[in-house]
């Protein structure tokens, strides 16, 4: 998509158009990733049980994957629910699922209107089979659009991904020397994607959660204070911004230094 697709949809005159128009849009993040945390706290300040947290972030997650489309990311990979967050409370987990669920089945038009092709990346033969259908049905229905792959990592782990991907290496009858980093990639669940350039964390926590742990050896890392629940295209726009004003050595030197070093 482009500015123009984006400038359409968002308010005219307003921060965002702002900040769209600072984009350069031949530089932008072919894969955004991002840790949606901060839905308790949401609630908590509210006097709100945490689910109504996890209920309002949904909001985030229709404008984030709309602006996403619009913008021209390749891909977006949003962290919904980690191998460990199994550790909540039996109601927290269940309303959660349901709040998944629900979405997919109010957001697939605009998936499809988009031309965004959903995919769900984790151990998902653990999860409930009604929610299991619900994600077979959007990844099956959005399969053949050639927009954005939008990937949702539920039940998902850093190290689960690592270790499933060695089993299938093994299995692969691949011998240990025919091993190297890319084809070890291609073994992952993000097999044949981009690495993340972009991984966005809400709510303040500088740590990574056991996300994407291989994916993002030399991602950039913006983490905003804003929660979750509140965070929105402008939001997303300020990241892309910061993110273009990042050096990216990849171990290397910069250019122009580079020049005037003998
Ligand atoms: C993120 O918000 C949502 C999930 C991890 C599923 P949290 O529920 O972690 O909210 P905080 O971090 O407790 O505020
Ligand atoms: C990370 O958030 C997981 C998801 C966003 C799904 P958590 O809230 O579970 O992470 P920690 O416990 O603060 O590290
Ligand atoms: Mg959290």
């Amino acid at each position: 998509m482009s500015l123009d697709q984006l400038l359409e949809w968002i308010p005219t005159g307003g921060a965002e158009e702002a900040l769209a128009r600072q984009i350069e849009m031949d530089r932008l993040p072919r894969h955004v990733a991002i840790i949606m945390d901060g839905n308790g706290r949401w609630a908590g300040q509210r006097h709100l049980p945490r689910v109504e947290g996890h209920r309002a972030g949904i909001d985030s997650v229709r404008d984030v994957v709309e602006t996403s489309a619009r913008l021209g990311l390749d891909v977006l990979t949003l962290y919904a629910f980690s191998v460990e967050n199994w550790k909540r409370p039996a109601t927290e987990i269940s309303t959660l699922m349901m709040l998944l669920k629900r979405y997919l089945r109010l957001e697939l038009s605009t998936l499809l209107r988009n031309n965004i092709r959903f995919r769900v990346i984790g151990r998902t033969d653990a999860l409930a089979p009604d929610i299991m259908e619900e994600l077979l049905a959007a990844e099956r229905k959005t399969s053949t659009n050639t927009g954005m792959l939008f990937n949702i990592a539920l039940n998902y782990g850093g190290r689960t991904e690592i270790v499933d991907a060695a089993r299938r290496a093994m299995a692969s009858g691949l011998g240990p020397q025919d091993l190297d980093e890319d084809r070890f990639a291609g073994f992952l669940y993000t097999a044949g994607q981009p690495d993340p350039d972009l991984l966005i964390r809400t709510s303040g926590e500088m740590r990574v959660s056991n996300f994407l742990l291989w994916q993002i050896a030399y991602a950039e890392i913006w983490v905003t204070d804003t929660l979750w629940p509140d965070f929105r295209c402008r939001h997303l726009l300020e990241g892309v911004l910061a993110y273009q004003k990042r050096d990216r050595r990849f171990g290397g030197i910069t250019p122009p230094v580079a020049a005037g070093v003998k």
